[in-house]
């Protein structure tokens, strides 16, 4: 197939969607026919969300790209995310909706940057968080997820000197939780840093009885209010299981959908972030994956996710180290 200009150059296939189509049932039809499997992240909409064949945080998303037998997985989540289905399924087509959706701490990492100081430290081991390029992933000994980088880095021995990148807001709640003291890289997520601890604490004064749930890229000073901090699966599963009836809920505003649904009964409000009167804080990543984006994706099979062979044969090592010590531990 020829790929367009205006493709390349926008990152995404802009043809127009044709008229009075039914978008979601055509969706699931070529995903049928082409047996497509669509995974999503809790970030993306919900009207995206409920068409998806599996919806999880990073580490499931991981677990299901290593176990799937469809023949294309279409990622509508950020690049990472594809890029890491891509190096577990090397044989597979990978496509993402928008080859613009990055994330700011996969950015803050550069991995010639990374490479340096992880050489600067050369008897350290090197933990990277999945939020991160394929490149930075080659240059690491294990990679983790909001989900298992606490056990992951208890799982190592105690006196084991270790780096931790890139999201410092996430490496120093794990050093607070296990008394270890990771040397941090200094990258952060765009979205979790701008929830306002004044804003959350108003909303608390409101709800006295709303219990405070919390995503470990925030900073420690919202950290330390929560009832409970975890990936946004393990947020979902305290909101389920828990007896409150009422959440204040700080991480991408994208997770409110399932809680919703899973939880009709109960409420749920976004914290806000603290530079603007809206009451939500979205990932602009995340929101570019559109069901328009993701019909083209899906008929015109791009934009594809490659990883350059010699990179991805080094990032499957500390990927699979991450999944074999997940599924040892039960996570
Ligand atoms: P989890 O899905 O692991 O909670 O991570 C959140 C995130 O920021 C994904 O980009
Ligand atoms: Fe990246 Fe933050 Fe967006 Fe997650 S919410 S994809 S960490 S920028």
């Amino acid at each position: 197939m020829m790929l367009k200009s205006s493709w390349k150059e926008k990152g995404f296939v802009d043809e127009p969607i044709p008229e009075g189509i039914d978008l979601k049932a055509e969706i699931r039809r070529m995903a049928k026919e082409k047996n497509a499997v669509i995974m999503a992240h809790y970030y993306v909409s919900g009207e995206i969300q409920d068409l998806a064949d599996f919806v999880g945080d990073s580490l499931a998303l991981a677990q299901q790209a290593a176990k799937t037998d469809a023949d294309i997985i279409v990622m509508c989540g950020v690049h990472f995310m594809g890029e890491t289905n891509k190096i577990l399924c090397p044989d597979k087509t990978v496509l993402v909706p928008d080859l613009n959706a990055t994330c700011s701490l996969a950015e803050s990492c550069e991995a010639g940057e990374f490479e340096k100081f992880v050489k600067a430290h050369p008897d350290y081991t090197v933990i990277s968080y999945v939020n991160t390029t394929a490149a930075t992933k080659a240059v690491t000994d294990v990679v983790v997820t909001s989900g298992n980088a606490r056990q992951i880095v208890e799982s190592l021995p105690k006196d084991e000197k270790i780096i931790f990148g890139p999201d410092q807001n996430l490496g120093g709640y794990i050093n607070s939780i296990t008394g270890r003291s990771m040397l941090l890289w200094n990258g952060a997520c765009h979205v979790h840093e701008k929830f306002s601890l004044e804003k959350i604490l108003a909303l608390k004064q409101e709800h006295p009885q709303a219990k405070i749930l919390v995503h470990p890229e925030c900073k420690g000073p919202v950290v330390r209010v929560a009832d409970k901090v975890g990936s946004t699966a393990a947020l979902l599963k305290f909101a389920i299981s828990d007896d409150a009836t009422e959440f204040i809920v700080a991480t991408e505003s994208g997770i409110l959908h399932e809680m919703q649904k899973r939880c009709p009964e109960k409420t749920f409000i976004p914290a806000p972030p603290n530079d603007s009167t809206c009451a939500c804080n979205e990932c602009n990543y995340m929101k570019l994956v559109t069901m328009e984006k993701l019909y083209n994706c899906l008929r015109y099979e791009w934009p594809v996710v490659e990883v350059d062979p010699e990179i991805a044969e080094r990032a499957i090592r500390p990927i699979n180290r991450m999944l074999e010590i997940s599924a040892r531990l039960g996570l």
